[in-house]
């Protein structure tokens, strides 16, 4: 029996089509559908009906939990496996092996970039690093206290405004263009959002830093001081952002090729992508690991803390995902991870309450029989905390590294003839036909 979370991949594409015969025992009719790549397109149950003038049936899938949205090359993912891979390579060696930068080509373009292509690439980014001194007026105009995830989907979604051209989707030029204004600024507004928040002083970006390096500087770096940051940290920060890069249709993906279907431009469309990756079940989740780790406190209150989840009345963040259904293979990199980066920052006392809360849920059946594990979010705060940035930017750190994901998903949306508006049914379960009350009407 094929494994519940398998996916359909061109390997096991051969056994995945035929046909599906169905039955509807309203009629009595019978349907024969071609199943293509392991699915059977929903638009051909349209035929099943129970009268002829029947708009036929359509299917309901509440939260999508079985529903392909789209044709994909960029990330495949086995949930069963803890397989992640980017364009055919595996998270683990891409992380172990390349940049950031390298990866991010590597999901716009298919491939892992030439000398001459990252220079480029690298290039086109920087010289978009800066942002219009309008907006640092804008970032001005929050509450020192003003969550940076909606500053920063409102920073990006302005960018529409400074770029009307971006409107040309089809224009590959332009959309380039676009891209590398994205990643370019990502950066730069992330860091402006806290120095606003810690009331410091914007710090420019440097000319011919690394891209990590560069954007540590705008955040740390203290008016008049060279600002070195470790390189350990730097490689760390590298790394996070390679893991989180891109994740096929999550929830934030889904809302960018959602608002993206309109023909509407990149910036307005992952203004969406940030908004739904703010959400405490997406990447919201590394802030509340925090807050629930800073909450607990100490060990001897963890058993107490799993007592209130198993009886329904918390979560454990950073627990449990849609796909992964035995590890979520950053988590295990992240947790690895940690070791080398509190050697330089020294040991989180975090850690061990986040070490003893993994160590009791996978003994306790509560989470094995829900096939609940640590997931990216689990680990990842405690190395964004041990870099110095607080809980809140957390998830804009997740938005600065899938950025590039979304925007790979993005360029493959906007050049897929298969598709078009997103518009999904429903099943209407309001009133019938009444008219408005006379009470209403002579007034
Ligand atoms: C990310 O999709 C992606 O790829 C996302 C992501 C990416 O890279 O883009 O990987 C990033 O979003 C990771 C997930 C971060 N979110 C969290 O850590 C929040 C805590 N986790 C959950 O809320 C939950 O596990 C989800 C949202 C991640 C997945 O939810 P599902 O697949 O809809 O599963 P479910 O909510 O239906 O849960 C099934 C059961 C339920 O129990 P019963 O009703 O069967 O009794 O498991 C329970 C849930 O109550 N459960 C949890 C739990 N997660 C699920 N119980 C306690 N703690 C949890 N964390």
């Amino acid at each position: 029996m094929q494994s519940s979370n398998a996916p359909v991949t061109a390997a096991s594409k051969k056994q995945k089509n035929g046909t599906l015969t169905v039955t509807d025992n309203r009629t009595g009719s019978q349907y024969e559908l071609p199943i293509e790549s392991g699915t059977v397109r929903s638009t051909d149950f349209r035929k099943i009906k129970s009268e002829p003038d029947d708009f036929g049936m359509i299917m309901f899938d509440p939260a999508y939990m079985n529903t392909a949205s789209c044709r994909s090359s960029i990330t495949f993912i086995d949930g069963d496996k803890g397989i992640l891979r980017y364009r055919g390579y595996p998270i683990e060696q891409l992380a172990e092996w390349c940049t950031f930068l390298e990866v991010a080509y590597l999901l716009v373009h298919g491939e892992l970039p030439d000398k001459d292509q990252l220079a480029d690439w690298t290039r086109g980014i920087a010289e978009h690093i800066q942002v219009h001194e309008n907006l640092k007026k804008f970032m001005d105009s929050f509450r020192h206290d003003a969550h940076p995830m909606p500053m920063l989907m409102g920073a990006v979604a302005s960018l529409s405004c400074f770029y009307p051209s971006a409107k040309e989707i089809f224009d590959p030029p332009e959309r380039q263009m676009n891209m590398y204004r994205l990643l370019g600024k990502t950066p730069t507004l992330v860091a402006y959002a806290y120095r606003h928040s810690v009331g410091k002083p914007y710090v420019d970006p440097e000319v011919g830093l690394g891209y990590v390096e560069n954007f540590m500087q705008m955040a740390f770096k203290r008016p008049g001081q060279k600002y070195q940051p470790d390189p350990v940290l730097v490689r760390a920060l590298d790394i996070l952002l390679v893991l989180q890069a891109d994740h096929e249709q999550n929830c934030s993906t889904s809302a960018l090729r959602t608002v993206a279907s309109s023909q509407v431009d990149p910036y307005c469309s992952v203004a969406a992508a940030i908004g739904a990756l703010f959400g405490p079940l997406h990447g919201g989740a590394n802030e509340a690991v925090l807050l629930m780790l800073d909450e607990i406190d100490s060990i001897v209150k963890v058993p107490a803390f799993i007592k209130e989840v198993k009886e329904g009345k918390r979560k454990l963040m950073g627990f449990g995902h849609r796909i992964y259904k035995n590890f979520d293979p950053r988590a295990a990199i992240i947790k690895k991870m940690a070791d080398q980066v509190f050697s330089v920052t020294g040991s989180n006392p975090k850690l061990a309450i986040a070490m003893e809360l993994e160590r009791i849920a996978l003994q306790d059946d509560y989470f094995v029989s829900r096939r609940l594990y640590p997931n990216v979010d689990f680990y990842s705060g405690l190395l964004y905390q041990a870099l110095n940035f607080p809980a809140a930017f957390f998830p804009v750190l997740f938005a600065m590294s899938r950025m590039s994901g979304w925007l790979a998903q993005w360029e493959e949306l906007v050049q897929d003839s298969e598709q078009k508006i997103a518009r999904p049914r429903q099943i209407y379960t309001g009133h019938e036909l009444r008219n408005v009350p006379d009470a209403f009407r002579y007034r």
